[in-house]
């Protein structure tokens, strides 16, 4: 990566953390173990992946135009999504971001309420922009959240092989519970800088193969990855009996699909038009991903 992506690589990162820790509540709100326990989610890190990819995509267009508000209700409505995944009855994990889970922190109840209340702010943020652009992004966030893509997705996972394996079956749990996050991160980039329909659907479209790629790397990740690195445990996919890509077609197969899904994310950001280096230059580094 060249110093230069670097650069802008952090700089939106700490943007991205600047407009988290201004815009959600503080830990001293009332009550306290709700808002602690949002916090304690929200403040441990993590890549930061999708209000960067929105902050890039306003950028790519118009970067006078303030993100913000659509960057952070990603932030939060993916840190629900973790909050809520890793309880017992869902995936059971003891880690995240490098931190106990907020179900161990506190307990399952909190857990369930401090998801919830990080859901319903994520549309507080999104009702914050004007008028037309709060209409558009709420819309786009509600549908990538909703039963059809991102619960959807959960919901399937959860039942894996107790259900046949298949790759449509594979790839319906890829594009929900985790590509259409991605892509709503990128479409609303797009909306916030003013892009008109034909180029929101080319940066949702990168999205989509942009998050296929993520979730079959976070798989091969769970296979081989270092949890240290990658601050969960590993090996509980298999455990688990999840549908993944290599499990149907094999490691090579998959890794195959991850540079050929960069590959169409590729072409599809520079069919927008926008200036897209550092988004291009973010897709291609997620192929050798360690965390
Ligand atoms: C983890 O997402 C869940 C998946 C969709 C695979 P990330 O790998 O982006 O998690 P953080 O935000 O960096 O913790
Ligand atoms: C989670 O997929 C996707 C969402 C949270 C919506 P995983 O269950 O594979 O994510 P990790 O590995 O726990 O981060
Ligand atoms: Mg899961
Ligand atoms: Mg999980
Ligand atoms: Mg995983």
């Amino acid at each position: 990566m060249t110093p230069a992506y670097r650069e802008i690589h952090a700089r939106l990162i700490t943007e991205s953390e600047a407009a988290i820790r201004t815009l959600t509540p503080a830990a001293t709100e009332r009550p306290l173990r709700l808002h602690q326990a949002m916090r304690h989610a929200l403040d441990a890190g993590g890549k930061r992946l999708r209000p960067v990819l929105c902050l890039a995509a306003t950028q790519s267009i118009k970067p006078s135009a303030d993100a913000r508000h659509a960057a952070v209700a990603l932030e939060c409505v993916h840190t629900y999504s973790l909050i809520h995944d890793d309880l017992p009855c869902m995936d059971d994990a003891d880690l995240r971001r490098g931190k106990p889970t907020v179900h161990k922190v506190y307990d399952q109840a909190t857990a369930v309420l401090a998801g919830d209340a990080l859901l319903a702010l994520a549309f507080q943020l999104t009702a914050a922009h004007t008028p037309e652009i709060a209409r558009d992004l709420t819309a786009v966030l509600a549908e990538a959240a909703g039963p059809g893509k991102l619960v959807g997705g959960q919901m399937d996972d959860t039942i894996g092989l107790q259900d046949a394996a298949s790759i449509e079956r594979l790839e319906f749990i890829q594009r929900g519970k985790t590509a259409a996050m991605i892509a709503a991160s990128l479409e609303m980039g797009a909306i916030v800088g003013g892009a008109d329909a034909k180029i929101r659907q080319h940066f949702r479209a990168a999205g989509e193969s942009l998050g296929q790629a993520f979730q079959i790397a976070d798989d091969l990740l769970d296979l081989d990855g270092d949890p240290v690195l990658l601050g969960k445990p590993t090996g509980a996919d298999a455990a688990k009996g999840k549908l993944t890509y290599h499990g149907i077609l094999g490691v090579d197969a998959a890794r195959q699909k991850i540079i050929t899904l960069t590959a169409a994310c590729l072409v599809s950001l520079d069919t927008t038009g926008g200036d897209v280096g550092f988004l291009k230059a973010l897709a291609q580094s997620l192929v050798e991903r360690k965390n």
